[in-house]
């Protein structure tokens, strides 16, 4: 057998290593019958044609024998790798056979778990690293910053450890706490900002980490969001990973959208090997991907806080190319926490909440996923990182996700007067907020800021403002509105719903989100329709 050595000089489309450097053995049958059994060859000459024959004695049949060996022994020990950056990438497309049950498509999961950092984003971390040392932006020993909910931190950090980078990541509280542990036991700084602020805002994350950029010395920040070598990582190797293991006989391509590198780099290498493949995004609700695409417009409304993980942005990130995506799907985050769980329990493959998002997305566009064709779904991450989460069954139970038998919150509002939430402006008077309350009959009013909902006010609570202070009338709302009530989705069960009406919550805010439809709902409506 051939001995090749350890140092590749340059790779296929995915990952495998076709041109070695080194000294082996070369078969000459002719010579072997001489009693020469050994020949040293290169590489190079090998690749380049039977003309090496001439230098090295080996006759055309060895060249091609050799050559098969070689492929052999390529294709024998691929899981021998210099260090664990070599283990990115070539992860499984694995079929799914009961989720999908209702979709006429054969659909496979491309498996991103079983990267090292057990996500996809280990293959943009490590390209935007090696794409910043190229360009000298990344120099020795230096720092790497980056705005992060944990998935590219670990892929950053893994390459960090194994380069000799110190890595510092901003995270919002929004990310599950294990996220940013595992970072921590990876040795970066993990620094933790408030989620429902502007990104301009200079707690923000994306400030945080852009102020430690200037403040570090030799630091860089990878910024995933508008760094153009996330995409141009999926186009080099999910992208062709995919089209090889279908054999090119894909149709449909789905994928959860957040920066927008798998999408954009995957689909369009998709659809330069063949125009016709579709690709669906998915989006959530709260993040402004769909409008944007759909009318072109960068509506602020659209943005509020959600509980999906990795996906929906409030800003446009570069790496998003809207003209690779043909239609962005929305789903909501009752959705996607429920089908993060029935993907273990109906596939057994443990993957994450983004990975839950995708199949609900698959299931609502179902109609479109033809008899014959063949749908690719990325499922980003592992199922670890959300044990305290998705797969907490009292989590579950207290964000109402958990389905329990008996009516839903959408049986309760058919029964309401009410169509639409009536709320007061935070800008208005508490005199004029009083006297909504009392003409409506009601005992709370959500408060509003443009089109959020910010905060609330009890009639209670201003009558006790203004018995206290009689002046207080006139100023605004905001000086005295209390916690905004909180949102449960339109298909939340009515004894989980019930429960969330508490003494410092007396209301919820049901939401149809597909409708774009919020409804208060009171522990008397609750009673009363019961
Ligand atoms: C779990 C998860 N799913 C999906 C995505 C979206 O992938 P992309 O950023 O390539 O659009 C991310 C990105 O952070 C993620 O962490």
């Amino acid at each position: 057998m051939p001995r090749i050595s350890e140092e590749c000089q340059a790779y296929d489309v995915n990952g495998m290593c076709r041109y070695h450097r080194f000294d082996a053995i070369c078969v000459n049958p002719a010579r072997v019958n001489q009693g020469v059994s050994t020949w040293y060859v290169s590489i190079e000459s090998l690749w380049a044609g039977p003309g090496f024959c001439a230098d090295t004695g080996c006759d055309t049949v060895a060249s091609l024998l050799f050559k098969q060996l070689l492929l052999i022994q390529a294709n024998m020990s691929p899981n021998v790798f210099d260090n664990i950056l070599g283990t990115i990438g070539n992860t499984p497309l694995v079929r799914l056979n009961r989720i999908t049950d209702d979709i006429k498509a054969t659909v496979f999961a491309k498996v991103e778990t079983f990267n090292p950092g057990h996500s996809i984003k280990d293959r943009m971390a490590l390209k935007m690293i090696e794409d910043a040392e190229e360009q000298g932006l990344l120099k020795p020993g230096g720092t790497i910053i980056e705005g992060t909910s944990g998935n590219t931190g670990m892929g950053l950090a893994i390459a960090g450890i194994v380069k000799g980078y110190k890595c510092i990541f901003t995270t919002t509280d929004k990310q599950s706490p294990e996220k940013n542990d595992a970072l921590r036991a990876f040795g970066a700084e993990v620094i933790v900002c408030p989620t429902d602020v502007e990104p301009e805002d200079p707690r923000s994350y994306y400030s945080v980490s852009a102020r430690l950029e200037k403040e570090t010395p030799n630091a860089w920040k990878a910024n995933q969001y508008d760094n153009l070598s996330n995409s141009q990582a999926h186009y080099e190797s999910t992208g062709p990973e995919i089209w090889e293991q279908t054999g090119g006989k894909i149709d449909h391509l789905l994928v959860g959208v957040g920066t927008g590198g798998t999408i954009t780099g995957t689909g369009r290498y998709l659809k330069e090997k063949n125009p016709a493949i579709k690709v669906w995004g998915i989006d959530t609700y709260g993040s402004i991907f769909k409008k944007y695409k759909e009318t072109g417009v960068f509506d602020k409304n659209e943005i509020y806080p959600y509980v999906t993980e990795g996906i929906g942005e409030d800003f446009v990130p570069q790496n998003v190319d809207f003209s690779v995506v043909d239609h962005f799907e929305k789903v909501t985050d009752r959705d996607a926490a429920i089908y993060t769980r029935e993907i273990v329990k109906h596939e057994g493959i443990w993957v994450g909440n983004s990975a839950g998002a995708a199949i609900a997305g698959l299931l609502q566009l179902k109609q479109h996923f033809k008899s014959g064709e063949t749908v690719v779904v990325i499922f980003h991450d592992h199922g670890t990182r959300y044990v305290g989460k998705m797969f907490n069954p009292a989590w579950m139970r207290e964000m109402g996700y958990e389905t329990v038998p008996g009516p839903v919150a959408r049986e309760l509002i058919r029964n309401k007067e009410v169509a639409d939430v009536v709320g007061v402006m935070s800008t208005d008077s508490i005199e004029h907020a009083v006297s909504l309350m009392s003409d409506h009959n009601f005992s709370q009013i959500p408060v509003r800021r443009n089109d959020r909902i910010v905060g609330s006010l009890s009639e209670s609570h201003a009558y006790s403002c203004i018995v206290e202070d009689p002046e207080i009338r006139k100023q605004p709302v905001q000086t005295i509105m209390q916690t905004a009530f909180p949102y449960v989705d339109i298909e939340t069960p009515v004894t989980l719903l019930a429960q969330m009406i508490t003494p410092e919550h007396p209301a919820v805010l049901v939401r149809d989100f597909k409708a774009d439809k919020t409804y208060i709902m009171t522990g008397y409506d609750v009673l009363k329709a019961i």
